[in-house]
Parts: structure tokens; C-alpha cells; sequence
């Protein structure tokens, strides 16, 4: 069975979301090390949201466990996946294509349609100047980054946590900018948008 297939099997309209039942769900759409990642995301954006005084855990949690449910498949799936769903990715990059289909999936699959958590999900691959007013946005787009997992540096990043949420976001988006020139790809406009915004902040 293909992954696309994988997909359509399990998820049908209608599906009523608990945190045990995605959980569930996501160990059998997701390789172990995804998986893994997630639950970390899942931790970390708790304990960022603890620091920065975000009072809404559910919305956290939601955002955290769904962000990256699409992506047990690859950039060439999700694209076809969205053809056959007619789920527009417009001028997204690739390494985005999951966080828009995952954004749709929570929405069409689950009916979930609180703004904070579709953009939060929509732009944690890119980040976006919606996670100026959106912090769970903002700090999923955070605990993405530094959860204990990854292997870059994140000591410029933590210094300001909780100080100064609009710092950290920018150091983020600059990381993550310029890896992405490094590895000689396009630069989502969003990304560098949002890096404007942040600066301007300032
Ligand atoms: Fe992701
Ligand atoms: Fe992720």
C-alpha cells in the first residue's frame, strides 16, 4: 500500500479529535522518528507556553500534536495528495507542502477550525507576520525548532526565552534563512516577510 493510500485509509471526515486517538493515529502514519519528534514539539511548546504565559494549553497541544501529521509522506506525494484532495499549495516549497495538507487535514478530517491552530499548523515550516497576534503560532513555530532533539545550536535562540518572544522568533527565521541559502534552495516569501516584521519590531 502506498503511503497516499496509508492516509486515505485512516482518515475519514467526521474523525472526533482527542489527544490519545491523534497520538494513536500519528504512530501509524509517521516513521519512529517523527513520531519522536512530535512528542518533544508536544513538550517543549507546554513549557514554552508556561514561560511566555500562553494560557490556552488545549489550543497548544492541538497545534503541537497535528503539525506534522502529513508528513509520513514525501514532497512528490503531499503534491500529488493535493491534487487529488484539490488542496491549493500555490508558490509553497516544498519542505512547506506538509504543513499546508496537515493544516487542511485538521480541518476537513477532524473540524478543527480555530484560526490560531490552521495558521499556527499552515506556517511552522515557513513561519509567518500571522505569529505577530497568533502566539500559538508563534510558539509552535519555536518549540519546532528547538526541541531537545535537533542537532543545530540553539543557545542564540534561548537566551531570550521569555524575556523577548520577538527576538527568538527572528533568530529562528535568520537560522533557518540562511541554512536554506546554504543548501542553494528558494526562500519562502513568508519567511522573509515575517523576518522584516520581526525587525521592524525591534
Ligand atoms: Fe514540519
Ligand atoms: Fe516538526
Amino acid at each position: 500500500m502506498s503511503k497516499i493510500e496509508r492516509y486515505q485509509q485512516l482518515l475519514s471526515p467526521d474523525m472526533m479529535y482527542s489527544q490519545q486517538a491523534i497520538t494513536l493515529l500519528s504512530k501509524k502514519l509517521l516513521p519512529q522518528k517523527r513520531y519522536d519528534h512530535v512528542l518533544r514539539v508536544l513538550d517543549t511548546a507546554l513549557i514554552l507556553a508556561k514561560k511566555f504565559d500562553i494560557a490556552d494549553k488545549e489550543k497548544i497541544t492541538i497545534a503541537a500534536i497535528f503539525h506534522d501529521f502529513a508528513k509520513g509522506m514525501t514532497s512528490d506525494e503531499l503534491a500529488q495528495y493535493a491534487l487529488i484532495y484539490n488542496i491549493d499549495l500555490g508558490e509553497a516549497i516544498p519542505s512547506a507542502y506538509h504543513a499546508i495538507v496537515g493544516s487542511w487535514m485538521v480541518s476537513h478530517f477532524f473540524n478543527i477550525h480555530d484560526e490560531d491552530i490552521i495558521q499556527a499548523i499552515y506556517y511552522h515550516t515557513t513561519g509567518s507576520t500571522n505569529f505577530l497576534t497568533n502566539k500559538i503560532g508563534a510558539i509552535l513555530f519555536l518549540a519546532d525548532y528547538i526541541e531537545p532533539g535537533r542537532p543545530h545550536k540553539i543557545d542564540h535562540i534561548q537566551q531570550f526565552i521569555p524575556q523577548n518572544l520577538n527576538r527568538a522568533l527572528r533568530e529562528v527565521v535568520k537560522s533557518k534563512v540562511c541554512r536554506t541559502i546554504h543548501q542553494d534552495k528558494k526562500i519562502d516569501n513568508h519567511s522573509i516577510n515575517f523576518y522584516h516584521y520581526l525587525l521592524k519590531e525591534e
